[in-house]
Order: structure tokens, then sequence, then C-alpha cells
């Protein structure tokens, strides 16, 4: 029996479609359908759940976590976990109380995130911090990530190994992106750790976590998770190309705020190595590191150094290491469906499939 469909859900299955290529066109056959109307389904009961945690009877505390909930999101890692819950029983409620625990980690990583990058909007509206300044935006991330804890708390040890293990991987991620290679140590390499720790482990998480409560085989969980580790370093590689968007109408965030915060991303990494050979890339690279330095992440900054900043962002975009950045999401997004092997051909291993290449083809 199905339960009747709100404008909201609505919504959020057409940008399902769009951000993970789950178009009700590709997945056109009665089974295929099913398996949508079940993630659909699943997603509603998540997305309700959540607006419960968010409950901490102090009006602060609710509106300031509610406030980045409410504003939008894709919620693709809880999708993940109902996508790969259909290798077993589906949308048990212990894979619901999952799906929300990685949701709510998301959520809170945010908060701490746009702190530490100075993010001037988060989901299209104003970073948590440029509202109620940087304790507020940090104490409202750590009561999320209690609450977390608390459902995953719920779901046995193993989950809260899970949870623990993944949490560590992604602080580890972001404080090495903070503190950059250590002498000698290739920075290619050292950024693609960074990735696969701060976003990968906890893509991979949710992924594992649908095969873990749904009963389905264990022999999947790793396949699952190396697919998830790996889609996400292509996720977080398409998300360097997107800081140099020109719409931030689309991603709901500001151009350039990586830059701007001095975070490296592929596209930099590689023309700092393209700038000792090459005249025209040093050149590039002094005018995006003057521009940048000029225009910092401040409320009121400088208009004229923005527009500077704009015009170096734009030359990036079309410079061969941009183009070179997309090659390698793409390549780590075959490298994901290769790791899908194990599983049994159906509407599943598509979806996860359709996942890894919409990853990069992402324009939020
Ligand atoms: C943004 O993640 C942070 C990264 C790890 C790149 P998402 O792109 O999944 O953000 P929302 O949840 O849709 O806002
Ligand atoms: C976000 O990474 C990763 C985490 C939240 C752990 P970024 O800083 O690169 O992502 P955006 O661009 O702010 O979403
Ligand atoms: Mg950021
Ligand atoms: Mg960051």
């Amino acid at each position: 029996m199905s339960t009747p469909r709100t404008a909201a859900t609505l919504a959020r299955r057409s940008s399902l479609g769009a951000s993970l290529g789950l178009g009700e066109k590709l997945f056109a056959s009665t089974e295929e359908k099913q398996f949508l109307d079940a993630i659909d389904r699943g997603l509603e009961e998540v997305e309700s759940g959540l607006v419960e945690q968010i409950g901490f009877s102090d009006a602060l505390a609710d509106a300031t976590t509610r406030y980045l909930l409410d504003a939008g999101g894709k919620r693709i890692r809880p999708t993940l976990a109902l996508v790969t819950a259909q290798l077993g029983a589906g949308a048990t409620p212990e894979v619901i109380v999952a799906a929300q625990a990685v949701e709510l980690t998301h959520l809170a990583s945010l908060y701490h995130d746009d702190v530490m990058d100075s993010a001037d909007t988060r989901r299209g509206v104003p970073s948590a911090q440029r509202v109620w300044g940087n304790s507020v935006a940090i104490l409202s991330g750590d009561l999320l990530f209690a609450r977390a804890a608390q459902l995953v708390a719920e779901l046995g040890i193993e989950t809260v190994r899970l949870q623990s293990r993944t949490f560590e991987r992604l602080c580890l991620g972001q404080l090495h992106e903070t503190t950059g290679p250590e002498p000698g140590e290739d920075a290619v390499a050292h950024y693609l750790q960074v990735l696969a720790d701060k976003t990968g482990s906890l893509i991979a998480a949710s992924a594992r976590s649908g095969v873990l409560h749904s009963g389905a085989p264990r022999e999947y969980a790793d396949a699952v998770s190396l697919f998830g580790e790996r889609v996400g370093i292509a996720f977080q590689l398409a998300d360097d190309v997107l800081d140099l968007s020109s719409r931030p109408d689309q991603t709901g965030k500001v151009p350039g705020t990586d830059l701007r915060a001095g975070v490296p991303t592929l596209p930099l990494i590689h023309l700092r190595r393209s700038a000792v050979t090459d005249a025209g890339s040093a050149a590039l690279l002094a005018r995006l590191e003057l521009a940048a330095a000029a225009s910092p992440a401040e409320p009121g900054a400088d208009p004229g150094a923005d527009a500077e900043l704009a015009d170096a962002i734009a030359e990036l975009r079309e410079h061969p290491v941009t183009d070179q950045t997309v090659a390698e999401a793409r390549r780590w997004a075959a490298l994901a469906v290769d790791a899908l092997e194990p599983l049994p051909r159906g509407p599943v291993r598509k979806a996860l499939s359709r996942f890894a290449d919409a990853v990069v083809e992402r324009s939020s």
C-alpha cells in the first residue's frame, strides 16, 4: 500500500531524479518502479523522523538546528542507505534510523565546515555562522552529532563502531585538508586521501548501513562500502569544479568559496604544478592568489575585488586543469562502478551505477 505523496516529496523526487540519476524514464519496468516507490516511501519516513529528531526543548537550539535541515539538501546519504537496503528486506525500522543518523551526521558537519571555510551561503541561504556567529553554529553542529550518536546507539555496537570510525575519518580529513601535505608528500595523493576521509567515509558508511540493517547478504557490505568511498571521491572532485561554477543559483554556494578560504582543490593543485613550467599557468595562479587574498570571505568586502576574483575564476574554469579534474572525477566514478561487481544485476546495481555517473555530471 502506498502513502499519498506530498508536494514536498514530489519536489524531492524530481530533484532526486536530477541529482542522483534515478529518473523515472530510466527505471521504467514494473520491478524498477516498485523499487523507486520503495525508496520514496523510505525517504518520507526518514524526513518526518528527522524533523522529530531535531527537537531539543530549547527554542534557540531548535531554530538553529532546523535551519539548514529546512533549507534543502539532496539527501543522497539516506537515499544510498535506502537503495542498498533493497538488497535485503528494504526499509526496515533499523534502516530508517541508520539513514537518519547519516543525514544528521552530514548536517552537523556542514555547520562546522562552513565555520572552517568562512562560507557565506549553504543550501542557498546564509550559512549558520553568518546568522548567529561561530559559537552558535559550532554548538548546533555538536547538538546534531549528539543526536546522531543517540540514534546509532539504538542500532548496536557494530553501528556505533562504524559511526565513530567514520566520524574520526571525517575529522582527520578536515584536519589534513587544513594542514596540507607533509614535506615530500605527493600533493595529489594527499588530497585524494583527504577526500576519501572527509567525504568518502560517510558515503561509504551510508551505503554499508543499508546492507547491515536490512538482513542483506553480508558479503555485499564491503562491495557497497568500497563503492561509497570511491563515489565519494568522485563527488567531492565534482564539488571542486562546482566551486568554480558561474551559477550560484544552482549550487547554493558562493563561487570561489574554497579559493577564498585557502582550501586547496584539485584544479588549484594541478595549476600549481603546471605553473612551474608554464608561464600562462603561473600568471593565472598569481592572479587568483592576489584576487582571493583581496576578497576575503567577509560581509562587505570590496566588491571590486570580488569582480577580479570572478574573472580569475572564469579563466580557471576554462583552463585545462579543470578538464583534468573532471576526468579524474570520471575515473573515480568508473572505479566505484567496478566495485559493484559482486552485486547481483537488478535495480540496486543499476541505481548505484547511475548515481556514480550522475555525481560527476551534477550541477548542485
Ligand atoms: C556537501 O554535500 C558537502 C560535501 C561533502 C561536498 P552535499 O552536496 O551532499 O550537500 P547537500 O546535503 O545536498 O546540501
Ligand atoms: C565538505 O567539504 C566536507 C564536509 C562537510 C566534511 P567542502 O568544504 O569541500 O564542501 P562544500 O563545498 O563546503 O559543500
Ligand atoms: Mg566547505
Ligand atoms: Mg571544507
